[in-house]
């Protein structure tokens, strides 16, 4: 069997993703996601012109051995444009591999770990009452985690809060990034009280999550996730930059609020002194972004050696080829903690049929064989790409921070 022919479909039912399309001799098909956000045509140039003619005559199901070639084979190793290429490439083999087989995904990686995967949703408002209201929205819906956001008084605009409820709150749609303003010292002085009024209404039994995006320093982290302790989150997210990551050291040291980071990680050198290290808890490298099923499972075998459980990245700049991947993944994967879950629109899940589905607060990927997911090709080209970046921050006085 040999790889006849591979292609990029860059579309835009609401957010532009980008799949790559492996055809064999033999008819049988897999796609992957290859949706790296805000920079989504440096990886279709990155397959196009130095992956796809590579690809053309090898064996399929060779699934290692063309990870192998494509990584070691660069010379440059690891960033997010090449590692998500690569994921492409291999979650698109490992669904050829399943069709053959006639098998869903999660029967090649070892077969079902649990019967269903708990999903978490957002719930994001302008202020702590509208917030409660989005809650309240997800608990009816059946779902038993919950991650919440909400503006802060005295800045404009705050990261994870929608202008209308329910709307989406990224990216910005034009065709540069828009500009927001950012106060720690606000956010900090505000935020307990959000987790406050969750506990309050929705009591000790729903997860609650928080993600604060890079914003912090370690030692204001440190404040945070000290404060918030008696609010026993599920995890406290991205509460710091971590090109050092030593700085989760500090952080540690001050608190037992679990911490949960690494959606932006593309390989295990990025988390592996902070899982060697159990400074976290969760760790969120999606198989988009980190090299595909076939690299996410070192990571995740690596982790459970040392209590860290997945909590694998999942909102709408990844397609939803990932997120049936990640599902499969998810059903196998022993240390599983949790996934993320935004829907996407239903433009999107139009384009891309899946056999995934959603019941009381978890998803099951579905029996059909490979990853369960398609995509409706002369639906795609209804919905061409559109430039589209997540907005930049700065500090009121004008500094460049974190988004
Ligand atoms: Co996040």
């Amino acid at each position: 069997m040999k790889i006849r022919s591979a292609k990029v479909i860059v579309t835009c039912p609401g957010r532009n993703l980008v799949t790559l399309k492996i055809e064999t001799d033999e008819g049988v098909y897999g796609i992957g996601d290859a949706t790296l956000n805000g920079r989504e045509k440096s990886v279709v140039s990155y397959l196009e012109d130095h992956v796809i003619p590579t690809l053309i005559g090898k064996d399929p199901q060779r699934i290692e051995d063309i990870w192998q070639y494509l990584y070691r084979g660069a010379y440059w190793r690891r960033g997010p444009v090449g590692m998500t290429a690569i994921a492409a490439v291999d979650v698109a083999l490992w669904d050829i591999k399943a069709k053959l087989a006639g098998m869903p995904l999660y029967q090649l990686l070892g077969g079902k770990s649990r019967e269903k995967v708990m999903v978490y949703g957002h719930a994001t408002g302008l202020d702590i009452d509208s917030c409660l209201e989005e809650v309240r929205k997800h608990v009816e819906l059946g779902y038993k985690a919950v991650r919440v956001q909400c503006g802060i008084p005295g800045i404009p605009t705050t990261y994870g809060v929608s202008k209308e409820a329910g709307k989406p709150y990224e990216p910005a749609d034009s065709a540069l990034p828009s500009e927001n303003v950012w106060s720690t010292e606000k956010y900090l002085n505000h935020v307990p009280e959000l987790f406050a009024a969750v506990r309050k209404e929705f009591g000790e039994d729903l997860h609650i999550l928080h993600d604060v995006h890079h914003r912090l320093t370690p030692i204001q982290a440190a404040r945070l996730g000290k404060e918030v302790e008696k609010f026993h989150l599920f995890w406290l997210e991205d509460c710091t930059p971590v090109e050092n990551q030593s700085s989760y050291e500090l952080i540690r040291k001050h608190t037992t609020t679990p911490l949960a980071i690494g959606e932006i990680f593309n390989s295990l050198s990025d988390c592996q002194e902070l899982i060697q290290n159990q400074l976290i808890d969760y760790i969120r490298a999606t198989i988009t972004h980190a090299g595909g099923i076939t690299n996410v499972r070192r990571i995740a075998d690596f982790a459970s050696i040392f209590h860290v459980k997945t909590g694998f990245h999942g909102a709408t700049d990844l397609s939803p080829i990932c997120m049936g991947a990640a599902l499969h993944f998810d059903t196998w994967v022993p240390n599983f903690g949790i996934q993320e879950h935004m829907p996407h629109t239903k433009e999107t899940d139009l384009v891309f049929p899946h056999a995934y589905e959603f019941k009381d607060g978890f998803f099951t990927p579905g029996d059909v064989p490979g990853h369960g997911v398609d995509i409706d090709e002369e639906l795609a080209a209804k919905y061409p790409y559109k430039p589209a970046y997540l907005p930049v921050n700065r500090l009121e006085d004008g500094t460049l921070w974190n988004w």
